[in-house]
């Protein structure tokens, strides 16, 4: 695998790759990898020829007083993983390669509702620096398919949007959520937990099965709702949402099937995000 720190000598290994006809595959990164990052590397193998993945703890998509300094960065782990993971590529920039002009002076990309409400609502602006960054990415790239884990919902919704909006030629690929056996949902943000918040951290899980179960069998979605944050709050949370949406991140209706349960809470500092999709009777 061959690792790259600068535009030119990624396009030019692209363009090499292109010229051959092969497919190729980005798995767009902050790094910090898990095995629910490298479900996504898996995927891209399946699906392309090469298979390019990138780290950047992209500063655009954190807010005032988020963990943009603390957040995790392990690039000679990543490069292994990735290594054993079968990437061909690593685009791997500094900050200042990407915005060379600076942060505020930066061109965005804004993709209206679906951006709104539930993270959106949580944290200002952050699905723009994540819709600017991954159009840099596709444009830097021009991949032919991009994997992203449905971990994050509402952001592969976003991407989904963006690249039907710019009609950008990419195929978006959504996977499914690794987990750790006790339902945990694999996050580079789960190292910063401690002992007993990483034991009652499952809670999220467990809360989102049952109300899948109860919403499934024909319960009322509000006194369901309540009951969830209830069972959160005695776990140790402090919910930022706990929302019923349709598959699309729509309202429910009373016509709706497809729907997804969504929720975000934090334990001390440490916001955890989890959905579980459920078929609505
Ligand atoms: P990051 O949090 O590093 O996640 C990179 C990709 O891995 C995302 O598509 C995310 O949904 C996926 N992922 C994370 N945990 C997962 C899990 N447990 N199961 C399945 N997939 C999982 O998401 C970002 O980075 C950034 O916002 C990015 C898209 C790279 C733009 O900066």
């Amino acid at each position: 695998m061959r690792t790259l720190r600068e535009i030119s000598p990624l396009r030019e290994a692209l363009d090499e790759c292109r010229r051959r006809g092969q497919r190729i595959a980005l798995v767009p990164t902050m790094g910090n990898l898990h095995d629910g990052h490298l479900a996504l590397v898996a995927e891209a193998r399946r699906r392309g020829d090469v298979v390019v993945a990138t780290i950047f703890v992209n500063p655009l998509q954190f807010g005032a007083g988020e963990d943009l300094d603390a957040y995790p960065r392990t690039l000679a782990e990543d490069q292994a993983k990735l290594e054993d993971a079968g990437c061909d590529l690593l685009f791997a920039p500094e900050t200042t390669t990407v915005y060379p002009r600076g942060l505020e002076a930066q061109t965005r990309v804004c993709v209206p509702d679906v951006s709104e409400g539930l993270c959106g609502g949580d944290r200002p602006g952050h699905f723009d620096g994540v819709a600017t960054i991954v159009t840099m990415l596709f444009s830097l790239v021009q991949p032919d398919v991009a994997c992203f884990g449905e971990k994050d919902y509402q952001q592969l919704a976003v991407i989904r949007r963006l690249v039907a909006d710019l009609h950008l030629p990419v195929e978006v690929v959504g996977v499914p959520i690794v987990r750790a056996a006790d339902g945990l949902a694999l996050s580079s943000r789960n190292g910063y937990l401690d002992a007993s918040q990483r034991a009652a951290a499952p809670t999220l899980y467990g809360t989102l099965c049952t109300l899948r179960d109860a919403l499934e069998a024909g319960g009322e979605v509000a006194p369901a709702l309540d009951d969830g944050l209830a069972r959160l709050r005695e776990a140790g949370f402090a919910p930022d949402y706990l929302e019923l949406r349709d598959a699309d991140l729509g309202p429910v209706t009373t016509s709706t099937r497809d729907a997804v349960l969504l929720a975000a809470a934090r334990l001390g500092p440490t916001r955890l995000i989890d959905n579980l999709s459920l078929t609505l009777p």
